[in-house]
């Protein structure tokens, strides 16, 4: 049986920092990896270009049974140090928008420079890998199909379930269980919502293909949910997808509403009161076209506005109310979708690993010594924009101090 210091299962983002900086530290390190090549999801990232991390990560940006809980790593490991580990690589970055970084040279170059990283601090890698057994005796005892390893620490760096198809499972959270440690089911977040016949005010499907700028936000029993993401939104054949839509999925239940302002940091009334003045004649859809997609600002007229009988006015027949009305309406517009794409398209899983359950400084288990959860394993998920690489990067970093 072969002996290593460190066994990382695992070689995605988390497992493949936490193996260099563990073996920059004269650890001996072997990851084994179930897929056929290493970092398959930072390969697929940011279509294709690895929105790495956000230079404005803080702890609001991610959700978790102790919001406080990320807050340790993510100030030992910062944004500006992965990009000063790129920059040592010769790769250059750009910032696209709200501080989301992504590698010019692509996913590939960021893979690449992990695997530069790990050759140089002398750790193993060994891809088809499938785990059959993990035990504790005095070391930990891993039995892959090939081969049986022992170890002093093992790093649980495994991922979430989210897109199955690139054999994306929970894991961890059975190696968890089988160490009594406390585990939140995993759900999909990052998720563009669905509509079914039913619920779906059909006209949805006829909006297929049109991306506007909004703020979205989620009504859970009637109640607006305090966060809101101001971003574009996209519809499709399904439902609507596009970063906000993705954004407030990790926050919305099964049964709540979105909340959609087609106006975002605008005053509409007073818009459309001028509108009144400069154009009496046009007809409403006419005016919306003016801050809306076409299709958009006709098919809100004909399905969403219809308790103002709008059809056969022009906008100097409209009161004050019905102005106030189809205020209300376009900067609140409600609708139930009838569930998520799921984990099949979700970018990320909500739950992991109870935070509760590890150190917040080195991600050890309190429960089992020498035995770690990193990255989304864990029970920390981020928003859209680059943070989920950063918390995996700053968890993997902090374990690998002292796995
Ligand atoms: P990750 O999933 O990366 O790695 C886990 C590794 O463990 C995988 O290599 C897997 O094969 C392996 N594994 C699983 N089970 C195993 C087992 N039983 N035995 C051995 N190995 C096993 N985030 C971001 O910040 N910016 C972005 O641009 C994007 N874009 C993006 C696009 C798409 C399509 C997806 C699906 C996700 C993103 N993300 C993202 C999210 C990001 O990819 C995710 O948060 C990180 O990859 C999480 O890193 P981990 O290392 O924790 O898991």
């Amino acid at each position: 049986m072969k002996k290593f210091n460190v066994i990382i299962i695992g070689a995605g983002a988390a497992g493949l920092m936490c193996a260099i900086e563990a073996g920059k530290r004269g650890r001996s390190v072997l990851i084994l990896e179930k897929a056929d090549k290493i970092g398959k999801k930072i390969l697929i990232s940011g279509g294709g270009r690895c929105n790495f991390t956000n230079m404005y990560t803080d702890a609001d940006n991610f959700l978790s049974g102790n919001p406080h809980f990320c807050k340790s790593a993510l100030s030992r490991y910062t944004p500006w140090d992965f990009v000063a580990l790129l920059e040592s690589h010769g790769l250059s970055w750009t910032e696209k928008t709200l501080g989301q970084l992504f590698c010019d040279q692509k996913s590939k170059a960021v893979v690449q420079l992990l695997h530069d990283e790990c050759d140089k601090a002398g750790v193993t890698i060994q891809p088809s890998s499938e785990i059959i057994s993990i035990k504790k005796g005095e070391d930990f005892l891993v039995a892959s199909e090939k081969e049986n390893y022992a170890s002093d620490s093992l790093v649980i760096a495994t991922g979430g379930p989210s897109i199955p198809k690139m054999g994306a499972t929970d894991f961890a959270l059975q190696v968890a269980e089988t160490f009594d440690i406390n585990t939140i089911p995993f759900s999909p977040a990052l998720v563009p919502f669905v509509f079914t016949i039913e619920t779906l005010d059909a006209f949805i499907k006829d909006l297929s293909g049109i991306s506007t700028y909004v703020e979205m936000g989620a009504v859970s029993g009637g109640v607006t949910l305090n966060q809101s993401f101001k971003e574009s939104i996209l519809f499709t054949h399904r439902g609507i997808s596009g970063p906000a839509a993705l954004q407030i999925s990790s926050y919305w239940k099964l049964g709540d509403e979105i909340s959609i302002n087609l106006f975002p940091d605008f005053d509409l009334l007073e818009w459309l009161k001028e509108q009144q003045t400069e154009h009496p004649q046009a007809e409403l859809k006419t005016i919306l076209n003016y801050k809306l997609p076409k299709r958009l600002a006709q098919k809100l007229c004909e399905h969403v506005l219809i308790n103002d009988d709008i059809s056969n006015k022009t906008m100097r027949q409209f009161n004050l109310p019905e102005l106030e009305s189809i205020e209300q309406q376009l900067t609140q517009w409600k609708l139930r979708p009838s569930g998520t794409e799921g984990m099949r398209t979700a970018e990320v899983a909500l739950g992991g690993v109870d935070t509760d359950e590890l150190s917040s400084k080195t991600l050890e288990t309190k429960k089992v010594k020498g035995l770690y959860f990193v990255g989304e394993a864990v029970d920390v998920t981020g928003h859209l924009g680059g943070h989920n690489f950063q918390w995996a990067w700053a968890s993997a970093w902090c374990a690998g101090q002292f796995v």
